[in-house]
């Protein structure tokens, strides 16, 4: 049976979501995915870092409290985050690296995925930092390596969209999306179509734990910016910067704007777009946009993402899921996971 060693990389609510999956599923997966897991470090900015290459007990460590230095209260751990030791001296196969977004330049996260695709390991990761500033870089040195690179969280969640996308509408001739790409912007505008006010609608997306640390970039469409260009250079092979993205947000649609469009059977949605141009350019951008009742998009609501992918042979093809949280997160990493697994199988 075969059983890959893994090193945690943040222990915030994504990576310890999924130390709970191993610490209740891992038997379970070595019936169904032909792999378990063993966890042999963990590392964390505030709780600190712990190695153990027999195997740190997941459930002990989904246990530890939120504290500072907590990691330090087993018997294995730190209260100081040895993020170079446990990446790259931990025995570890795999690094799920689930750290915060940085959006300007990706660190520390991007330093995390170098070091350990230099040192031979996959990375799975749900950070879009690295991703839409890096990903060129990042692929090209796990190759050099012999190694991969993995990142379906980083859009959807654990809603499958970039690999879904790659694999099974691989020759329908893609030539565009348009998405709704973030939860707390479309949680915040159902609400204000039920009459709830835009901060109070905000304060609520924030205390259901969709919203970012800083909820702007939520509104303002900063976190949709990067989806859209994780999306577009992925699938439309762009080579599309952050600031190619014209970017704007709900934050200007107040309850009359949205109470005139009830009116007319329209709604308000936060779109992350891209398409193919004539010249073969790709253009994107994020706006907010009145829809229409029937389109696609228009019947997502509250929390859920959506992406309508624009084929040339079937038309729209729309997938809709959850697009943010912990346990749904968790499960892109283990979904990176049995990716990395099957191509093991297959090589
Ligand atoms: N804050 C994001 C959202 C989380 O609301 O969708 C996932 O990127």
């Amino acid at each position: 049976m075969t059983e890959y060693k893994i090193a945690l990389v943040g222990f915030g609510g994504v990576n310890r979501a999924l130390a709970q999956l191993i610490a209740e599923r891992n038997a379970r997966w070595q019936q169904e995915l032909g792999f378990g897991l063993k966890i042999v470090g963990v590392t964390d900015l505030f709780l600190g870092s712990a190695i153990d290459r027999d195997g740190l007990d997941a459930a002990t460590l989904v246990a530890l409290p939120a504290q500072k230095g907590a990691l330090a209260q087993i018997p294995q751990g730190s209260a100081e985050a040895f993020n170079e030791a446990v990446i790259k001296q931990s025995g570890a196969d795999i690094i799920a690296e689930a750290t915060f977004t940085n959006p300007t330049d990706g660190e520390p996260a991007a330093t995390f995925c170098r070091w350990a695709l230099e040192a031979g390991k996959h990375v799975v990761t749900t950070n879009k930092g690295p991703v839409a500033l890096h990903a060129q870089a990042l692929k090209a040195l796990a190759k050099a390596n012999g190694v991969s690179f993995e990142y379906e969280g980083a859009v959807m969640s654990g809603t499958p969209v970039l690999r879904m996308a790659r694999q099974t509408l691989a020759g329908a001739g893609l030539v565009g999306f348009e998405g709704i790409l973030n939860g707390t912007s479309n949680y915040v505008l159902t609400r204000m179509e039920e009459g709830l006010g835009f901060a109070e609608a905000v304060a609520q997306a924030q205390a259901l734990g969709y919203a970012e640390a800083d909820p702007t970039a939520d509104v303002e469409g900063h976190d949709v910016r990067l989806k859209v260009v994780i999306l577009a250079n992925e699938l439309l092979g762009a080579c599309l910067q952050v600031s190619d993205v014209a970017c704007s947000g709900i934050s200007a649609i107040d309850s009359a704007a949205i109470e005139q469009a009830q009116a007319q059977g329209q709604r308000w949605k936060l779109i992350g777009s891209a398409s193919r141009q004539a010249d073969g350019s790709v253009s994107a951008r994020v706006e907010a946009r009145l829809l229409p009742g029937q389109h696609p998009l228009a019947g997502i609501c509250g929390a859920i993402n959506a992406v309508a992918f624009n084929t040339e042979l079937l038309g729209a093809v729309t997938v809709s899921g959850p697009g943010a949280g912990r346990v749904e997160t968790a499960f892109a990493l283990l979904s990176d996971i049995v990716a990395i697994h099957t191509a093991g199988r297959s090589a």
